[in-house]
């Protein structure tokens, strides 16, 4: 592995990121989906791009392995991450090491080939590469400069010389990114660390009747399975309105709604221990449309809401809309609709809480292992590490749940592999703190990617009447639009 060798038993079932990121600490690989669909984790296994989620590890015996932590050579970066640099390839930087393993793979067959790399060759070696910040071109663009092109990065015609407005300014972080020494939540162990789960509804809307964690709790392995019986403080969190449940009692209204959670030695365990959690409910209509949830007769999601279905009615009015319509030649009246979209960042979400006043020398460890991003967080009160669009309301809505005051609590932001707006509501920071000021280790909850799809919220689905006014001319007299 990258000029070093390495002598390791596997089992069958391993895979090589795995092997990578957990037995040789070599970080830098990533992992977007655990199925081969992103492309994040890609290294070269003799040359050839692999996606290392799906590779299993034994494959690798006797092979060449390359990864980013690999390319530069005593301090001097590879021209590919110098390129990366240059075009400002690199934003949150989750996908850079996978994009950057997939070119050199590209630009060393062409080279052997004696051949010339186009943007077709790179386009085609990229297709199965996501990336979901930088639009791509100007990852092209660098790729197309490594591979010996004159490509000009990007200068903007304004902006006044000394002034940083206008100038183009490297990613302060990108260095870390495109060497893969930058660390995402993921990336952080901690000496005695837990791993946590969430036991999810799985049904849309239904009444709890009863929830039994016994046989999980006798499981080998387990340290706490805690369920809504079990918080100390507030059992809600919402940014807009404070109404979804921590951990369901009485209802469930979504399928990815959490009712137990659980802390155990590794994955593995954690996992065997949710199939272990017996929950009965009373299935109740499920409401799936804006429209038909102001029905009278609609089902309602949380009884006690004044409001019923209606969270919340915003009207804008500016005009005198009935002279508008009069004057107009033309009346347009549609109705559209837009779907629910996924963020689809790629990083999934990733917790790790460390309970106040841990100790890693407890469990083996240095005291300097707390040392994370060049300081020294002393974890004299609940410490959570996240990726976190909002951190401040992160930590306000832990404390809220452990029953402290928010200075109780730090929020560490670590690096964040895209939110796009998904990462604003939050779940997996609170069930951390909950596990680790329990069990009193420190408790890493990661979502796979099926669970982050269905958990996290998306941009609303929308239907959009509109009926607009106009005049021959094409000026616009009217309109009047509901959205919902
Ligand atoms: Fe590519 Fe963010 S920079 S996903």
């Amino acid at each position: 592995v990258n000029d070093v060798a390495v002598d390791i038993d596997v089992p069958e079932s391993r895979y090589l990121s795995d092997v990578l990121r957990e037995d040789l600490r070599l970080t830098g690989t990533k992992i977007g989906c655990a199925e081969a669909e992103c492309g994040i984790c890609t290294v070269l296994v003799d040359g050839t791009a692999v996606v290392s989620c799906v590779f299993p590890a034994f494959k690798a015996q006797g092979a060449r392995v390359e990864t980013i932590e690999g390319l530069s050579n005593n301090g001097r970066l590879h021209a590919l991450q110098q390129a990366f640099l240059d075009h400002g390839a690199v934003q949150c930087g989750i996908c850079t090491p996978g994009l950057i393993m997939t070119a050199k793979g590209l630009l060393d067959t062409k080279s052997a080939a004696g051949e010339a790399v186009t943007e077709d060759d790179i386009r085609t070696a990229l297709k199965d590469s996501y990336c979901r910040c930088t639009g791509y071109q100007s990852v092209i663009n660098a790729i197309l400069q490594a591979s010996g092109e004159d490509v000009a990065p990007y200068i903007p015609e304004t902006g006044t010389p000394g002034m940083a407005v206008g100038q183009p300014r490297p990613n302060p972080n990108a260095l870390a990114k495109i060497t893969g020494d930058a660390r995402f939540t993921d990336d952080y162990r901690f000496p005695g660390m837990l791993y946590a789960r969430t036991k999810r509804a799985g049904v849309p809307h239904a009444r709890i009747l009863s929830i039994d964690t016994a046989a999980a709790m006798r499981l080998d392995g387990v340290h706490s399975v805690l369920t809504h019986e079990d918080i100390p403080g507030r059992n809600a969190h919402g940014v807009v309105s404070v109404d979804w449940p921590v951990l369901c009692g009485r209802k469930v209204r979504y399928v990815g709604d959490a009712i137990a959670i659980v802390a155990a030695d590794n994955d593995e365990i954690a996992a065997a221990a949710l199939q272990l959690i017996d929950v009965r409910y009373e299935e109740l209509p499920a409401v799936t449309d804006a429209i038909d949830a102001l029905k009278p007769e609609a089902t309602l999601v949380h009884e006690e809401r004044p409001d019923g279905n209606l969270l919340k009615h915003i009207k804008v009015r500016k005009g005198d809309l009935d002279r508008g319509f009069a004057s107009a030649d033309v009346i347009v009246d549609q109705t559209y609709r837009t779907p629910t979209t996924e963020h689809l960042f790629l990083e999934p979400e990733c917790s790790i809480a460390v309970p106040a006043g841990y100790d890693p020398t407890i469990f083996g460890g240095r005291r300097d292992d707390l040392a994370v991003r060049g300081d020294t967080a002393k974890h004299d009160k609940t410490t959570i590490y996240v990726g976190s669009q909002i951190p401040y309301s992160d930590r306000d809505q832990v404390a809220a749940t452990l029953g402290v005051a928010p200075d109780a609590v730090r929020v560490v932001a670590t690096l964040m592999g895209g939110g796009f707006g998904g990462k604003e509501d939050i779940a997996g920071q609170i069930h951390a703190a909950l596990l680790a000021e329990e069990t009193q280790r420190p408790v890493k909850m990661l979502y796979s990617r099926q669970e982050s799809l269905m958990v996290h919220p998306k941009r609303h689905a929308t239907v959009i009447r509109m009926r607009t006014g106009a005049t021959r001319e094409g000026k616009l007299t009217a309109l009047e639009a509901t959205l919902y």
